[in-house]
């Protein structure tokens, strides 16, 4: 039943009518439980609060589907926008970003194009900007780019990778070459057998496998898990390889573990929260309701709610 549920909601993250038509509903069902609000004044006023209870922020502009060149520069004039807010406000935070809400579906050109001028400025601003791992279908392409600009930008831009692909380890053997900064997660899509692990428990030891190696690689890692025992196997696998804390850090999304942060984040590690904002909601929604179907008890509540 579990599985029927997950796979429904992973189904329903990718209509594009119901994606276009919550943009207009504003935050509905219990998003606003996930996203922090609809616009960036309410973003950073969450990554304040986040800071003040010592937990550092990744800001996203959510943002998918998009298939016309002016909704991708509109959407790269958001990322610049936030990244000013971000130095503006004087808040700790970095930015997440999807390939394809930059234009990738239209052309990598525009999608370059678009990297460029979010990356040209968050240089200037000493930022970072994190490039989120999106289906398989965009994966490899997203290296791509990712390596292009890596060259190009150095370490003010890193990449996600997925434990959940085959392919992921062989990735993390041929990224170590630029000593990437890697967010490490499980994976969030739905994938067929022949790409991506269908067994959890599979995923997970390939997850901690990966985590492993790219800390032994000496290059930094932002571990992306709300599991307690990834979390726990890490703290001790880099006590025994004295592994300092600057190499690494914890993320998890905005309105997961609310305690966990705060407890990981007052015992000396960087917590990192990652807080989308803006309309364009209902992709990401629906993929953290299908990791966890027993959040849609509470979204049918709020469904009734005034
Ligand atoms: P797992 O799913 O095993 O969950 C462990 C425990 O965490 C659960 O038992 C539950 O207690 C809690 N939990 C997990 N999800 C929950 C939820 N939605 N609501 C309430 N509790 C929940 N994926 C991707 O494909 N590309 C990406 O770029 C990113 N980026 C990203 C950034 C950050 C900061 C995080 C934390 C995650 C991602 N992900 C992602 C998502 C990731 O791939 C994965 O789907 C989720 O993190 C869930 O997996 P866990 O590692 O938390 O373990």
């Amino acid at each position: 039943m579990e599985q029927l549920m997950r796979d429904m909601f992973l189904f329903l993250s990718k209509n594009k009518v119901a994606n276009k038509a919550a943009k207009k509903w504003g935050l509905r069902f219990g998003a606003n439980r996930f996203v922090a609000g609809e616009t960036i004044k309410a973003a950073i006023s969450t990554v304040k609060e986040l800071n003040e209870k010592g937990i550092v922020a990744t800001l996203d502009h959510l943002g998918e589907f998009v298939f016309s060149e002016e909704e991708a520069i509109e959407s790269a004039d958001y990322c610049i926008r936030t990244l000013e807010a971000i130095a503006e406000a004087g808040v700790k935070s970095n930015l997440s970003l999807k390939m394809t809400q930059l234009g990738l579906d239209i052309s990598k050109e525009l999608c370059m194009k678009n990297m460029r001028r979010i990356l040209d400025c968050a240089k200037r601003l000493n930022n970072f900007v994190r490039i989120d791992m999106e289906d398989y279908e965009h994966n490899q392409i997203t290296m791509d780019i990712f390596s292009e600009l890596r060259e190009e930008y150095g370490e003010t831009v890193g990449l996600v990778v997925q434990a959940y692909l085959y392919k992921v380890e062989q990735d993390i053997d041929e990224l170590n070459k630029f000593k990437p900064n890697l967010r490490l997660v499980k994976g969030a899509y739905k994938e067929s057998p022949e790409v991506a692990f269908p067994a959890k428990e599979d995923v997970d030891r390939n997850f901690i496998k990966i985590i492993e190696k790219h800390l032994l690689y000496g290059n930094y890692a932002a571990i992306a898990t709300h599991d307690d025992n990834v979390i726990e196997h890490v703290k001790k696998f880099v006590k025994e390889h004295n592994i300092p804390f600057s190499q690494f850090e914890f993320q998890m999304l905005y309105g997961i573990r609310v305690q966990r942060q705060l407890e990981l984040a007052k015992e000396g590690y960087t917590m990192r929260v990652y807080v989308p904002y803006g309309n364009d909601w209902y992709g990401y929604f629906m993929r953290r309701l299908a990791e966890r179907p027993a959040n849609v008890a509470f979204v049918l509540k709020s469904m009734f709610k005034k």
